[in-house]
């Protein structure tokens, strides 16, 4: 029987915390702060590519303008009003700064590497949606982060798509022990301080929920072949549809 993240945590002499939105002061806070900056990113440029989707699914358009500056200073442009922060203001020299910087360069990368995808004529459907552009980041990142920090997209075992989005045993423990329990606060963040393959790190998982726009792919009839060609999942609206999974190592 696996252990509990709570085992696990207290038998590593390890502090754990579950917290509200509002963060908490202290190293505990910086790091909850950071990781939640970095999400509100990855979230920025997801939400930029959906508000394209139809631009880069038409068929008879060629260049579609999504170059990665384009991107980028629109994802900026979402972060800012969402957090109310420029993250080009974030000090460079600080971990927040470098990680922040290693994401929008990430960006910037994905896009460009792709310009000849999206901007493919006479094709509809590209497979460049937001869950791909999304994990294309996150494996860019992880390069530019050079180990000091992962950001990753997972979710419930029985939901997932890509071999390279299922969950860890930590992440599957609190997906089945904390996000997916009915007492669960909504959208509430989990976050504890736990050795991640052998090094100390901080680990957060932030759960995300099916809007109605997610059932066209994820939604009923389970089993029916979405655009995508995978099985649609039967998922609800509400339903946990996935956690964004950052881990910052110590
Ligand atoms: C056009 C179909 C489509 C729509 C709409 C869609 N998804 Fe997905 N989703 C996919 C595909 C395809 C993948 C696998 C991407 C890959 O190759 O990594 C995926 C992957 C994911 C993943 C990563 C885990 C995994 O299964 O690989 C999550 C989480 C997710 N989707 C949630 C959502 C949510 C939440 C929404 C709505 C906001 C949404 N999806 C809308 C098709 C879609």
């Amino acid at each position: 029987m696996p252990w509990s993240a709570e085992a696990r945590a207290a038998a590593a002499g390890v502090a754990l915390v579950a917290f509200s939105a509002t963060l908490v002061a202290g190293p505990q806070g910086d790091d909850a702060a950071i990781a939640t900056s970095l999400a509100e990113m990855l979230r920025a440029g997801r939400t930029v590519i959906s508000n394209n989707q139809s631009r880069i699914n038409d068929p008879s358009l060629g260049d579609k303008g999504l170059t990665g500056k384009a991107v980028l200073d629109q994802a900026i442009q979402i972060y800012r009003n969402k957090t109310g922060t420029d993250p080009a203001a974030i000090d460079p020299s600080s971990r927040h700064g470098r990680l922040m910087r290693a994401e929008m360069d990430a960006i910037l990368e994905v896009m460009d590497a792709n310009q000849r995808t999206i901007n493919a004529k006479d094709v509809g459907f590209k497979a460049f949606i937001p869950a791909v552009f999304g994990r294309l980041v996150d494996e860019a990142f992880a390069r530019n982060a050079k180990g000091e920090a992962l950001i990753k997209v997972t979710a419930p075992e029985y939901l997932v798509r890509n071999r390279k989005a299922r969950p860890d045993a930590w992440e599957a423990d609190v997906i089945k022990t904390k996000l997916l329990d009915a007492a669960w606060p909504r959208g509430e963040p989990y976050a504890a301080s736990v050795d991640a393959e052998g090094m100390p790190a901080f680990r957060m998982m932030m759960p995300e929920y099916y809007a109605a726009s997610c059932l066209a792919c994820h939604g009923a009839p389970k089993g029916e072949m979405d655009i995508t060609g995978y099985p649609k999942e039967g998922g609800k609206e509400g339903d946990l549809g996935g956690v964004i999974s950052l881990t910052l190592y110590k």
